[in-house]
């Protein structure tokens, strides 16, 4: 049974920028309520509302996954490191975005499927044959009849992202091939605790995963994790290497060390997560104080990357243009928009943050290394982040 431990309010979609702010545009935008549960079943962590996919996955899908320096470098590594490690005849991607993962492959040894039909194309365009439908059974029995069983299927912060997890891992097993292996990374749970980082709850996260909660599920479409990764990736993911149950992969001592860690951080328990949304509220109070304490000194304040993830803080925590002046984005297709619920106008960097600016909360925080080099000017200047991760605070030179 789902019990629910967290309300994050109402919130809009994450990915639905608005063009205009006018009076017909803002009445038709689209609300529910953000609220997350735990499963004391299965221990999966998960929205007790998703929304219906099809509103969200649409042609008009904004974000580009190789808009980071850092994620094409991610996905580079990945995806030489299964090539190297599993003999693939014929590999899929799941959910390829803007063809990030496919480029380090060539046009025979992989395709994939992605529902977001403007990014299907893009990839088809690139010569890599893609489906544009959702991942299920009966898009894989349609591969599996038109090409053959698969040897690898990939899919990077997609699988989380989907509400009915028996057909996704049901269609995982059909459409391997006997030794096939089925990759696939999501934010973890485990870190999103730690981190604090509250804003992973989104319409998109449908689920948080942990190792407990994947192996429950996983286990019911004969399928079995026989490795794990913890991962930096969007402040902290996961990896899970999964094969048929009856494989003869053997499973990797780090799998049960990691369940082991995991039953020790109380994931397996609804108290963590009662608690987590007490630290959350906390949070919360403490990030509008410090951007009100910085207004009222008449200091000026952005925010920096419009994050899917800065939907949810701004919705939550009530913050709109009165207290950031806009926010900076290197996705030409956000540009000129307004951000979902808040309507903060959207801009382009340009050649970096402002001059007159003297703070940007980082709505893009897990990539402030790489931010931090692109922006050594402003912080060179005295220019300060804003960040809530892991706790709310100011980071200067
Ligand atoms: P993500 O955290 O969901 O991957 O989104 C990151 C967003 O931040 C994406 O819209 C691109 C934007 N961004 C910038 O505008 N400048 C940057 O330097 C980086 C790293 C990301």
């Amino acid at each position: 049974m789902k019990k629910k431990f967290l309300n994050l309010l109402k919130q809009p979609i994450t990915n639905s920028y608005l063009r205009k702010i006018d009076k017909k545009t803002i009445k038709k935008e689209f609300f529910y309520n953000l609220s997350v549960g735990f499963d004391d079943k299965n221990y999966l962590v998960s929205l007790i509302n998703p929304i219906n996919p099809k509103k969200q996955y649409t042609d008009k899908y904004a974000h580009r996954a190789s808009q980071s320096v850092t994620m094409n470098e991610s996905f580079k590594q990945i995806a030489l490191k299964l090539k190297k490690r599993f003999v693939s005849k014929f590999s899929l991607e799941s959910g390829s975005n803007d063809g990030v993962f496919l480029k380090n492959f060539t046009k025979k040894q992989i395709i994939a499927v992605e529902p977001c039909k403007n990014l299907a194309k893009i990839t088809n365009k690139m010569g890599y044959k893609t489906y544009g439908q959702f991942w299920n059974k009966k898009i894989a029995r349609k591969i599996v009849k038109k090409h053959f069983n698969l040897d690898l299927i990939f899919s990077a912060n997609t699988i989380s992202h989907i509400p009915n997890l028996k057909e996704t891992f049901d269609a995982v097993c059909l459409a391997l091939s006997k030794n096939g292996v089925f990759v696939f990374e999501d934010p973890y749970i485990g870190s999103v605790i730690k981190m604090n980082s509250y804003d992973q709850f989104y319409d998109e996260h449908v689920h948080l995963f942990s190792l407990l909660s994947i192996s429950e599920i996983l286990e019911k479409s004969n399928l079995k994790i026989f490795d794990v990764e913890l991962l930096p990736t969007h402040g902290g993911s996961i990896r899970f290497y999964v094969c048929k149950k009856l494989s003869k992969i053997k499973i990797k001592k780090n799998v049960f060390d990691l369940k082991k860690k995991e039953l020790l951080q109380g994931l397996n328990k609804l108290s963590t997560y009662k608690k987590f949304s007490i630290r959350i509220n906390k949070s919360k109070k403490s990030l509008i104080r410090l951007l009100k304490k910085i207004k009222k000194k008449g200091k000026r304040v952005i925010s920096y990357g419009a994050t899917y993830k800065s939907a949810t803080i701004f919705n939550y925590c009530n913050i709109d243009s009165n207290l950031i002046e806009y926010v900076v984005d290197s996705t030409k297709n956000k540009q000129g928009k307004f951000t979902p619920g808040k309507h903060i106008p959207i801009k382009s960097p340009g050649s970096g943050i402002d001059k007159n600016i003297d703070y940007a909360f980082l709505g893009a925080w897990n990539f402030l290394k790489e931010i931090k080099k692109k922006e050594i000017k402003f912080l060179k200047k005295g220019g300060k982040f804003i960040t809530h991760v892991p706790s709310v605070r100011t980071i200067g030179l």
